[in-house]
C-alpha cells in the first residue's frame, strides 16, 4: 500500500525515525558493546536508515548498510557514512559481520520469521556473526503489570495491522532453533523491549 500512497508512506516512515531515534541512542550509549568487534553492519527493513546513521555516527569503524525495499530505499536521504540497498529479505539480504532487525520480526507470523532469520543466518559469519534483534520479549511474569499490559495491546495491534505478534522467550527460542542458531543472549534494556543477540 504504502509504495502507491506517497502521503501515508512518509507519515509511517517519519514515526519510525522518531521511534529510532529515542531507542538507537539507549542502545548506542548504554550497550555499545553489541557492536564491539565488528566491522560491518546490516541493518535490515532499516526503512530510511535512521538505525544505521546513529550507530555509523557512535562506531565509525562499522560500516553500515541500510537495507529495505526498493520504493523505500528510493525515498531515503542519502547520508554519504552509510550504504544504501534495496532488496527484499525473504529472498536475499546483504553480508555483513551482524545483520540488526529493529522492530522486524514482531510484524510476521513464525513461518515467514523463521524465512527471515535463515537469510540473516546466510549474511553472516559462522565465526564471530550474529543476528541482533530488537523487540519485544513478553513476561507475563514481570512485576510490572503496567509493562505486560501494553506488550499484549502490542500484541493485539500486530494482529490486526498485520500477521504478527509479540512473543515469550519460549516462543522466540523455538524460532532460533527452526533457522538454526545455536544459542543467544537476551538483554532486557529498552523498557517494553529487549536487545537479542543470536549466534549461529
Ligand atoms: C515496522 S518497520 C521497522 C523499521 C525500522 N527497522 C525501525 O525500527 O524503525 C518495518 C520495515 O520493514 C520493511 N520491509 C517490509 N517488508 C520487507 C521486505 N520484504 N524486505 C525488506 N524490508 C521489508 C518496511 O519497508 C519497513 O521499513
Amino acid at each position: 500500500m504504502m509504495a502507491h500512497r506517497p502521503d501515508v508512506k512518509e507519515q509511517f516512515n517519519e514515526a519510525m525515525a522518531c521511534d529510532t531515534r529515542l531507542v538507537i541512542e539507549v542502545v548506542v550509549n548504554e550497550y555499545g558493546h553489541i557492536f564491539k568487534g565488528l566491522g560491518s553492519l546490516v541493518d535490515i527493513g532499516g526503512n530510511t536508515g535512521t538505525t544505521a546513521k546513529a550507530i555509523a555516527k557512535a562506531f565509525p569503524h562499522v560500516r553500515c548498510t541500510t537495507f529495505d525495499l526498493p520504493h523505500v530505499i528510493e525515498s531515503a536521504t542519502r547520508d554519504a557514512s552509510i550504504d544504501y540497498v534495496g532488496g527484499d529479505m525473504f529472498e536475499r539480504v546483504p553480508s555483513a559481520d551482524a545483520v540488526m532487525l529493529k522492530w522486524i520480526l514482531h510484524d510476521w507470523g513464525d513461518e515467514d520469521c523463521v524465512k527471515i532469520l535463515k537469510r540473516c543466518k546466510e549474511a553472516i559469519p559462522k565465526v564471530g556473526g550474529k543476528v541482533i534483534l530488537i523487540d519485544m520479549v513478553v513476561n507475563p511474569n514481570s512485576p510490572s503489570q503496567d509493562s505486560t499490559g501494553s506488550q499484549y495491546f502490542f500484541d493485539m495491534l500486530m494482529m490486526v495491522l498485520c500477521e504478527g505478534r509479540e512473543r515469550e522467550e519460549s516462543e522466540w527460542k523455538k524460532l532460533f532453533k527452526d533457522a538454526g542458531f545455536t544459542s543467544y543472549k537476551i538483554t532486557p534494556a529498552l523498557g517494553l523491549r529487549s536487545i537479542i543477540e543470536l549466534y549461529p
